[in-house]
């Protein structure tokens, strides 16, 4: 069982969330939802004890199993440490006793000495002798295979490296577990597998996630952050938002209520407060002072407003591949595609998860023209090339994107440097288009929740006005009103688009062509994915080759 007592949460001005009390019981599985920096992730660092709240106190079982949202924080640790370290009693006993044991023998205290006695027994206790067979069999479990665990975390692919992030939480069984946006870079068998094993499970879970099909599926609670507080509902996502509904009509009438009294307060004191009827204007200054301080709670709900515009067309051809080629440490993962890209056409790049989708993507856009960071061009291939259409301008959101913004500085200086000409107005008007209204035009880099961040790449792709978009990933970390707006902005957009999602619907409503990967080969399927799953299920039927014969 978690719970918070009376928290409250703000940062400067802003108003998370205020006297939020709520308990977390054992097999329940709670949600917690609200749009993009709403303070999901906040609450959970509260839950965790990662950080304090304004006010309030939080009880909590002494361990926990956690997956934070920054899936960097590992990124130099071996694979198999990364999930002992989901027991951290058991990682700080094993890290002290490695280094007592390094000690030359004749250095060793009869301190040290007394000390490793009571380090293996904490290693014993918390099964540290069997550490690395537990941990290779969750990773097992979920798909890792065993020629990873030794690597680093940091040479490990997007949806690999979720999965190991998922069984250091998993690590050690704990009594609570606590997800932030665990589906992100996972395909969608990968979501099913993880759906099935949190419902099987028999302690609290409260997890965040965007994607409404998997909340529905996994929650039997919701917590919902909105009107400056959590406001708990029985059921899935779906239950949420019909409940949601009618609450919303009641708060928002009761503040159109209030609001128009306070105008029509204000229109007694303007007209009053110099003449004979100034005591009663005074009094009426008094009542509005006393409506206002109890602040009006708004929704937090916001659609922002996506568009890709270009400085020039590119020519008919913006992209011709040649033989591309691509391997890691001897493992092809790209194997001689070749293809030729027209102008206007919008391509999905579908297929699980290290299929190598962002391997193809990087091998292009190394050579690209365009609007690419130095990091990006040290990208090396085997072999084959890529020719540039006339006037190309590539803009690129990368898969880690988050990565890609330099901390320490604030939102709008960090814009500013991708368009120096462009005035502070115009910087103001495209973060206030992504919903970075006044102040938050000022938000330091580091404070940037995950969809913030997004947004805030989405404002550097709109400011650099490419006529190729390169899209890795764009819908992970984004609520479903910000997906929404996206999913527009793409099919209205007159250039050429590469685009990765695991979002089922951006897919089909936005592709004209599909590159599907499966099993090192790449399938070129001109037409959208609907007309794609009907051919690939034909070819199922028939197999491959009658279908062959067939077409
Ligand atoms: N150190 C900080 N200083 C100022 N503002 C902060 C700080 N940390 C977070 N914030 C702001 O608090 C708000 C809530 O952030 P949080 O990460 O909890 O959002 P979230 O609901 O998890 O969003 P997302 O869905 O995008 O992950 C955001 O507007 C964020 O910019
Ligand atoms: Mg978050």
């Amino acid at each position: 069982m978690l719970s918070v007592n009376n928290i409250s949460m703000r940062y400067g001005p802003r108003i998370l969330f205020e006297d939020v009390t709520c308990t977390f019981f054992a097999g329940r599985r709670y949600a917690i939802t609200g749009p993009n920096g709403a303070g999901k992730s906040t609450l959970m660092k509260i839950l965790t004890g990662d950080i304090e709240p304004s006010k309030g106190t939080v009880s909590r079982p002494e361990k926990l199993g956690i997956l934070s949202q920054d899936h960097f924080a590992f990124d130099e640790y071996r694979v198999i440490d990364t999930v002992i370290m989901g027991n951290k009693s058991l990682w700080k006993a094993l890290q002290e006793r490695d280094a007592l044991y390094a000690k030359p023998h004749e250095q060793l205290t009869d301190a040290d000495g007394m000390r490793l006695g009571e380090l293996e027994g904490i290693v014993g206790e918390e099964g540290g002798y069997s550490a690395e067979a537990d941990a290779a069999l969750l990773l097992d479990g979920l798909d890792v295979e065993s020629s990873l665990h030794e690597r680093r975390m940091s040479e490990l692919q997007g949806g690999q490296k979720v999965r190991v992030l998922l069984a250091q939480a998993l690590f050690g069984s704990p009594p609570a577990l606590l997800l932030d946006e665990p589906t992100n870079h996972l395909d969608l068998d990968s979501v099913h597998w993880l759906q099935d094993y949190l419902c099987e499970y028999e302690g609290v879970l409260i997890v965040i996630s965007h994607d409404r099909h998997f909340l529905n599926s996994v929650c039997t609670h919701v917590a919902d952050i909105d009107y400056q507080t959590v406001i708990m509902y029985n059921g899935g996502y779906d239950d949420m938002v019909l409940a949601k509904t009618a609450i919303r009509s009641r708060i928002e009438s009761e503040n159109a209520q209030r609001e128009k009294k306070i105008a029509q307060l204000n229109e007694f004191i303007a007209r009053f407060s110099a003449g004979t009827r100034s005591a009663q204007a005074t009094s009426r200054k008094k009542e509005v002072e006393r409506l206002q301080t109890a602040d009006l709670a708004r929704s937090n709900i916001a659609r922002p407003y996506i568009r890709f515009q270009m400085d020039q067309h590119s020519g008919k051809h913006p992209i011709e591949i040649r033989s591309i080629a691509k391997s890691y440490d001897g493992v092809p993962v790209v194997q001689k595609f070749s293809a030729a890209v027209s102008r206007g056409e919008k391509i999905a790049l579908t297929g699980r998860n290290g299929a190598g989708k962002t391997t193809l993507l990087k091998s292009l856009i190394r050579s690209a023209p365009g609007f690419i960071d130095d990091s990006d061009r040290e990208f090396p291939v085997d072999g084959g090339e890529v020719l540039w259409g006339h006037n190309v301008a590539l803009g690129y959101f990368a898969q880690d994107h988050a990565e890609s913004i330099t901390k320490g500085t604030t939102v709008i200086e960090w814009l500013h440097q991708f368009n120096p000409q462009a005035s502070q107005e115009e910087l103001r008007g495209l973060l206030g288009q992504m919903l970075f209204s006044g102040d938050d035009a000022l938000k330091p880099t580091k404070a940037l929740s995950g969809g913030e961040s997004a947004r805030v790449i989405f404002c550097r792709l709109m400011l650099q006005k490419p006529n190729v978009l390169v899209l890795d990933e764009p819908t992970n970390h984004l609520d479903l009103e910000s997906i929404n707006a996206l999913n527009i902005a793409l099919q209205k957009y007159d250039g050429t688009v590469l685009l990765v999602t695991h979002d089922y619907d951006v897919i089909d409503e936005v592709a004209t062509r599909i590159w599907h990967f499966k099993g090192g080969k790449i399938d070129d399927f001109k037409g959208p994915y609907a007309e794609y799953m009907i051919q690939a299920a034909l070819l199922q039927e028939k197999g491959p080759q009658q279908a062959a014969r067939g077409r």
